[in-house]
């Protein structure tokens, strides 16, 4: 049996051991306390499991690591007198005994605070809040998406060894990052070292989950004093499977097994796509390459000058060196699956929709597109810019303005609101910043028809599809009542 006193005996003549054990008393009483009340008495809060799960556990490990340094040391220092050689041996068995005793008790305190830790930190509370600033406008909008309930890690990290150590070593850095406060705001899209999204979706999403058609209603506002509502439909073909090989058709064909749908583009941001390949599993490959004046329409500055002569083949082999490679994959369509940062008008049609904001307020829907699309410097600004709404009404519709005011002032804190979620300017994330890549060209990308625009025509001069039809049947454009609407009895 060990004898508890020789140890403390050793360990009080050791003042690096006494400050060790008080670490580790304080650390593992203050968080024993903690995890209990946050099992059994308050609802987990990031940052109490920061403290429960990161601070206090490292600095009961520290301390522990302390005790017996601080012990070697007198132990070291006392073996040079004979009589201290005698107490060393015999403190040392007790001492020896006594650590594997403790460190048994440790072992089990610790898998289950460390078990608990990795779960933490693996948390979404954790990646959103603890670089609270920087991750804040991504965490903000991912709590409001559909995928709320899947883990940061589960995309960006996700299992095995080798993406893991990536990871963390770009984590690492990226904490660096925060702390010397140099990180780029916004933070760069698209993520350059994710796995491979069909490992990441495939993981939950099964090609049967996204094939077939989808209807897809979408309601508009207009910007004049009715807010006129109109509505656009279309029939998404998001993909069937063909008789004999079972691979989809439609919009999710590039992702087939049976071929490497690979395209290459001027800029890091995979805007400006020059070349496509398709390479089949027998070995065929198809080409298209960017038609006509590159340099104008790139506006690259490697592609300007005497390339701006050469055929477009010719074109992208002489730049090759500064052409981007890219496997297609499910993010080059779903950027956005998670992060969803809408357009100002979407943002506001949605809320309109819905009943949120009344659409009888007369020339609502211009007024507040108006203030949230202002420019602010701050969120302050934005705040009291957004706030101004009911005189900015009674300015300029002062005889419609009496009968309202009341309505006005309900939906200041709604646009406020919706500002706040969208619009980042510490991070420099205006409207727009990240926009989606699923759907026709807007001023900020041109989605499908980065490819799909015309431009891009294989060796025959055959252009990429155009057909309106091979994506979705359009069922209407536009329209304030249309038919078909009534004929799905969704009015
Ligand atoms: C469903 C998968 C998924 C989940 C869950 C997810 N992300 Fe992302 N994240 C993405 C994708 C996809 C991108 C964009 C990749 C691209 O375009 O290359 C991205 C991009 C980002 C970026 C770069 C900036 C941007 O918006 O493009 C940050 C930062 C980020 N995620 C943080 C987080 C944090 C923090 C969480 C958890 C709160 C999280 N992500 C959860 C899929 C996910
Ligand atoms: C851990 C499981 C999980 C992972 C990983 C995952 N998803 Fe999902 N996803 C879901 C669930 C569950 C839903 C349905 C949620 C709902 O209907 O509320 C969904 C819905 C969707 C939707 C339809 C709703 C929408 O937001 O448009 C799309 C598109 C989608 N996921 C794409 C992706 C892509 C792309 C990835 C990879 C970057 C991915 N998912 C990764 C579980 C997952
Ligand atoms: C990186 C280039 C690229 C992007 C981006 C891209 N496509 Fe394609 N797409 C192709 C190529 C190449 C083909 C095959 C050539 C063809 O069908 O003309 C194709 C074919 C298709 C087809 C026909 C598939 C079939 O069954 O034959 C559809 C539908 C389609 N794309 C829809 C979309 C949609 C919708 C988007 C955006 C969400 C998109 N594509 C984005 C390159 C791209
Ligand atoms: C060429 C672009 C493109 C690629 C690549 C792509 N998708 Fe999609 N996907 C779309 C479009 C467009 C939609 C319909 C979006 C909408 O409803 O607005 C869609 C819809 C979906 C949905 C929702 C289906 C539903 O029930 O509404 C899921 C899930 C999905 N995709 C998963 C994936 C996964 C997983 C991958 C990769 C294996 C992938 N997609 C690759 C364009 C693409
Ligand atoms: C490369 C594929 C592709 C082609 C080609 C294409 N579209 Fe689309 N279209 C889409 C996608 C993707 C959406 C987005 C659906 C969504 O998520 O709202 C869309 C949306 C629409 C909408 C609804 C827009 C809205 O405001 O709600 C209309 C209308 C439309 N397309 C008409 C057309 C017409 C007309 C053509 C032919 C001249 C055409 N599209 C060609 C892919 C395509």
């Amino acid at each position: 049996m060990f004898r508890i006193k020789p140890f403390l005996d050793l360990l009080a003549t050791s003042k690096i051991s006494i400050l060790g054990a008080v670490l580790v008393t304080t650390a593992v009483g203050c968080d024993v306390m903690l995890i209990l009340g946050e099992l059994f008495i308050f609802e987990t809060n990031p940052y109490i499991g920061i403290v429960a799960y990161v601070l206090f556990p490292g600095m009961a490990v520290f301390g522990l690591v302390l005790i017996p340094v601080g012990m070697l040391l007198v132990i070291r220092k006392s073996s040079r007198d004979p009589v201290g050689k005698v107490i060393r041996r015999v403190r040392a068995k007790h001492v020896f005994q006594l650590i594997t005793s403790l460190t048994l008790i440790n072992f089990v305190i610790f898998a289950f605070v460390g078990y608990r830790s990795i779960h933490f930190m693996e948390s979404a509370e954790f990646c959103g809040v603890t670089c609270h600033q920087v991750m804040s406008p991504e965490y903000t909008v991912y709590q409001r998406s559909h995928h709320s309930g899947v883990a940061c890690v589960e995309c960006h990290v996700g299992p095995g060894v080798g993406w893991l150590i990536k990871s963390k070593l770009d984590g690492t850095r990226q904490l660096a990052g925060v702390i010397m406060d140099n990180y780029s705001r916004p933070i760069a899209t698209p993520v350059h070292n994710m796995r491979p999204a069909e490992h990441i979706c495939g993981e939950c999403h099964s090609k049967e989950s996204y094939q077939g058609n989808r209807i897809k209603v979408n309601e508009h506002y207009e910007s004049d004093e009715a807010n006129t509502r109109t509505f656009s439909i279309v029939n998404l073909r998001l993909g069937e499977p063909e008789h004999e090989s079972d691979e989809l058709r439609g919009i999710h064909w590039h992702n087939n097994e049976n071929h490497e749908l690979r395209f290459w583009s001027t800029d890091h941001k995979r805007e400006h796509v020059v070349r496509v390949e398709l390479l089949s599993e027998d070995g065929e490959k198809r080409v298209w390459t960017r038609q006509g004046s590159e340099s104008e329409s790139l506006g690259d500055e490697h592609l300007s000058g005497s390339h701006s002569e050469m055929g477009s083949d010719e074109l992208t082999q002489a730049s090759d060196s500064h052409l981007i490679e890219r496997l297609m994959d499910c993010v080059d369509c779903h950027n956005r699956p998670t992060h969803v940062f809408l357009p100002p008008d979407k943002a506001l049609d949605d809320l309109l929709a819905d009943g949120t904001i009344d659409p009888q307020i007369p020339w609502i829907r211009s007024l507040a597109y108006e203030l949230i699309t202002k420019e602010y410097e701050t969120d302050d600004e934005a705040m009291n810019g957004i706030a101004e709404l009911p005189d900015l009404y009674r300015e300029r519709h002062e005889d419609q303005w009496a009968a309202l005011a009341e309505a006005l002032e309900d939906v200041v804190p709604i646009l406020q609101e919706l500002h706040a979620i969208y619009v980042y300017p510490e991070m420099n994330i205006e409207w727009n910043t990240y926009p989606s890549r699923i759907g026709h060209p807007t001023a900020h990308t041109s989605a499908c028809f980065r490819c799909h625009g015309g431009l891009l025509v294989d060796a025959q001069g055959v252009q990429i599809t155009n057909d309106c039809n091979a994506c979705h049947h359009v069922l209407a454009e536009d329209e304030q009542d249309p038919m078909i609407l009534r004929m799905l009895g969704d009015q």
